[in-house]
């Protein structure tokens, strides 16, 4: 509840396992959804099945008897459109506002709906005091998501960018850690459009922005956000510092990986950090890779190929478009070692990637002979 004429109405998934069936969310997840009283009502957005019942019972109590005019359909994705057939059977006469796209998608996923409104960018619906005008964000990160724009409250409803993992209350001094393991993972290939979104949004007066998961933004925490999402979509460098990222069988690589990463600390790097790809969360690694400027993939040869965590890190990566990064290499491998060859292969694919000199080769352990290369390859990451 933000604002005399719009009430928050969503529901917090504290039990959910995995977002997308892929993505740890230990605070759980919030589906936000929003009640705008104008003249008439417009709710923005249903939430996912698992808390229909919930939902229509937080919609119910802020409605108070009234009935409300419109469903606003910002995005397709289950984890909001996934209770729009069970609204429309308590709430028949809604008029539901979407894109064309998104009506095709409803068809689709079998929500069938009898009061259609297609709108498109830059219409306008007027509330009677408050006033609709939706901006087309395609590939944020469906085809056909829109956003709203409500000037009188100078409040933007922006669908899933902004979002977060965790409840709506997690973490709430640090939106930075949990937004930005979403939007890497969710929107990360879609930088260029994230862009040409916040280039529409720049000539509005926002002052307030409700996304569809994670808290409204205001003030001083609007104004981060917004820097931290152009740096993003930009694919530019938040933090300068090394990522060591390891895929280890018996723990050997892991050892090289570790003694690399003391390092990097001993010549001063100004942030290092260290996942095991077989056990941390991937979704995180990806975040880091995202977030630092440099990398150091450790791997061992597996099947005359990549252990395949690494296979699926560098996969993952590939498909969010990692892109203008430094990378070290250090491959192991106790006969045959070709993982230095395979990894250099996966990142031959992706844009503005820098290998750097020397990669390092080990022989099922790391050997005092060894050392002088990868301190060759510390000293290489530090440039
Ligand atoms: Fe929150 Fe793309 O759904």
């Amino acid at each position: 509840m933000y604002s005399d004429r719009i009430k928050y109405v969503g529901c917090d998934d504290a039990d959910l396992d995995l977002f997308e069936s892929q993505y740890e969310v230990p605070e759980g997840m919030c589906y936000n959804s929003y009640v705008l009283f104008g003249e008439k009502i417009a709710i923005m957005d249903a939430v996912d099945p698992r808390k229909t019942q919930e939902w229509l019972t937080h919609v119910a109590l802020v409605l108070n008897g009234r009935k409300p005019d419109y469903l606003m359909v910002h995005h397709m994705e289950p984890d909001h459109s996934g209770s729009i057939g069970a609204f429309l059977q308590v709430y028949p006469e809604t008029i539901v506002l979407a894109g064309k796209q998104a009506f095709q998608l409803m068809t689709q996923f079998g929500i069938e709906v009898a009061n259609q409104q297609i709108i498109k960018e830059n219409d306008e619906i007027s509330l009677g005091g408050l006033t609709l005008r939706f901006i087309a964000a395609p590939m944020i990160h469906w085809p056909e998501v829109m956003m709203t724009y409500v000037p009188e409250e100078k409040t933007l409803f922006s669908a899933d960018a902004f979002g977060k993992f965790g409840i709506y209350d997690a973490d709430p001094d640090d939106w930075a850690c949990e937004a930005r393991r979403y939007y890497f993972n969710i929107c990360g290939k879609y930088g260029q459009p994230v862009t040409r979104v916040l280039e529409k949004v720049a000539k509005l007066d926002v002052q307030t922005i409700a996304p569809l998961h994670g808290p409204v933004l205001d003030g001083e925490k609007l104004a981060e956000a917004v820097r931290l999402y152009t740096i993003w979509a930009h694919y530019d460098v938040e933090t300068e510092g090394v990522l060591v990222a390891y895929a280890s069988i018996h723990g050997n690589t892991r050892h090289a990986a570790e003694v690399l990463a003391d390092m990097l600390r001993k010549r001063g790097c100004p942030k290092v950090a260290i996942t095991d790809l077989t056990r941390d969360d991937m979704g995180e690694a990806i975040e880091d890779a995202f977030r630092m400027s440099k990398m150091v993939l450790c791997c061992a040869t597996y099947d005359m190929d990549i252990f395949p965590p690494m296979h699926l890190f560098l996969h993952e990566l590939g498909l969010k478009l990692y892109q203008n990064r430094t990378v070290g290499i250090l491959e192991n491998g106790s006969w045959a070692p070709q993982a230095g060859r395979i990894i250099n292969g996966m990142l031959e694919q992706m844009k503005d990637i820098t290998i750097v000199e020397p990669v390092v080769t080990i022989k099922s352990s790391l050997h005092d002979s060894d050392l002088p290369a990868l301190e060759a390859l510390a000293d290489a990451m530090m440039k």
